[in-house]
């Protein structure tokens, strides 16, 4: 069945397709969101934690900042341990005033559906064999599955926002994006705890056995990572084994040990650093994690994606307000240059905190050297912090 044409079709209800589809509204543009999970396994998939200043003011500009500012956790740095010893980055002094957001990613979900569905946004949650038709066309358009009914609807546009594992980005011909990939040889163990606070602010340890990460989602609920085997499965991991490798590798001099209780939820996850090049095939405009991915360690893939929808937002507005077509043909390499310094910072913090098993003992040394460096020069420092917070 065809439906009547929409302006702008987004696949994917994550951070990147509900914030586009949330900033059209605000510009007066119409969307349909087509996401295939349901809402509840939408809103219940545990990821993000970290949100960088730019990404908060957005979403506060955009009017769907209100529970994050009564219910994230505004840090002033974070803390970087290694050789039994902590070390304080004040990112607000260093950066003139940014915070640190810990805020998760499916709160950011939540409150987005809830703004469209408020409006009257169209997103369809739940369907299935989406595919894209004619993006090389002024009229591309969206074929899909609803309620066992076959659908398709024509756009000006098409946001492929569907993630690393999605569709948009395979409609593309073979031979028109370039891929630029590494594979990290280690992935991280995520747990949920019901448990208070470990820590005032996140902290990254660097250990010989590995890396080790302690952050929060609430005063009852924490998240802690482990470095692991990414082809390692979580039941090699009972509880015992994950509090005494986190106790190793975030001990102190002084004896500091995470607080303990219940866990709640486990799971394992790879690293990579991936770019796809351009972000753009005809009417077809990828964003977020569909157009590239960091390993979470630099916590930069949702704000890319942020900053993406941002950028493609406005595109789309100049494009309806004045048929101004610069931004849409700049759109790629606007984003691209931004993305670049995201993966370089993500691959150096992630080479600079994991233990690799091709490291030789001159590497550790040489890591260690690098977090005295950046712990005690201001210069060292600073850049990390503005790398950081965005
Ligand atoms: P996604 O969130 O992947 O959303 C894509 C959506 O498209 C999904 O809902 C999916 O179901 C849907 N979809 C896929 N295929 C189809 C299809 N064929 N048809 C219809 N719908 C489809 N980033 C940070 O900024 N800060 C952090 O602290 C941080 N920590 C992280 C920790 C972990 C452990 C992990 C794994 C990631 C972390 N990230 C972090 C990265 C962040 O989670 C992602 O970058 C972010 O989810 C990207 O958003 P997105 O909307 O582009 O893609
Ligand atoms: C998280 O809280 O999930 C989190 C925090 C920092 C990161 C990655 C993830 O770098």
């Amino acid at each position: 069945m065809s439906e009547r044409p929409v302006p702008v079709g987004i696949v994917g209800a994550g951070p990147a397709g509900l914030l586009l589809s949330h900033l059209l509204h605000l510009a007066g543009i119409e969307s349909v969101v087509l996401e295939n999970r349901t809402r509840e396994e939408v809103e219940g998939t545990i990821r993000a934690g970290v949100l960088e200043q730019g990404t908060v003011d957005l979403l506060t500009e955009a009017g769907v900042g209100e529970r994050l500012r009564r219910e994230a956790f505004f840090h002033r740095g974070v803390y970087l341990r290694f050789a039994g010893a902590t070390h304080h980055i004040d990112m607000q002094s260093l950066t003139g005033g940014r915070r640190v957001t810990v805020y998760a990613q499916h709160e950011v979900i939540r409150d987005l559906v809830a703004a469209r569905l408020a409006a009257g946004g169209d997103i369809r949650f739940g369907v299935s064999g989406v595919a894209l038709e004619g993006i090389d066309s002024d009229t591309p358009a969206l074929r899909f599955e609803e309620g066992g009914l076959a659908r398709r609807i024509e756009f000006d546009f098409i946001a492929g926002c569907d993630g690393s594992h999605g569709v948009s980005r395979h409609s593309i011909p073979a031979g028109a994006l370039r891929r630029f990939e590494r594979v990290y040889p280690f992935g991280w163990l995520g747990i949920l705890v019901e448990a208070p606070p470990s820590s005032d602010e996140l902290i990254y340890a660097s250990h010989d056995r590995g890396f080790a990460l302690v952050s929060t989602r609430s005063p009852t609920l924490q998240r802690m990572y482990l470095q692991c085997d990414p082809q390692d499965d979580v039941a090699n991991w009972p509880d015992e084994r994950v509090w005494s490798e986190l106790s190793t590798r975030l001990e102190t001099q002084d004896g500091w040990a995470p607080k303990r209780g219940p866990i709640t939820q486990k799971g394992i996850v790879g690293m990579r650093s991936l770019v796809h090049e351009p972000m753009r095939h005809g009417r077809l405009f990828l964003a977020g994690d569909a157009a590239h991915v960091v390993p979470p360690t630099g916590a930069k893939g949702l704000n890319l994606a942020a900053a993406d929808v941002r950028v493609l937002a406005r595109a789309l507005e100049g494009w309806y307000g004045s048929k101004d077509e610069s931004r849409l043909a700049s759109y790629s390499g606007d984003c691209l240059r931004r993305v670049w310094k995201g993966q370089r910072f993500s691959w150096w913090l992630t080479t600079l905190l994991h233990r690799s098993q091709s490291d030789t003992p001159f590497d550790r040394r040489r890591q260690l050297a690098e977090l005295d460096y950046i712990t005690s020069s201001r210069a060292a420092m600073t850049s990390f912090a503005e790398n950081y917070v965005g």
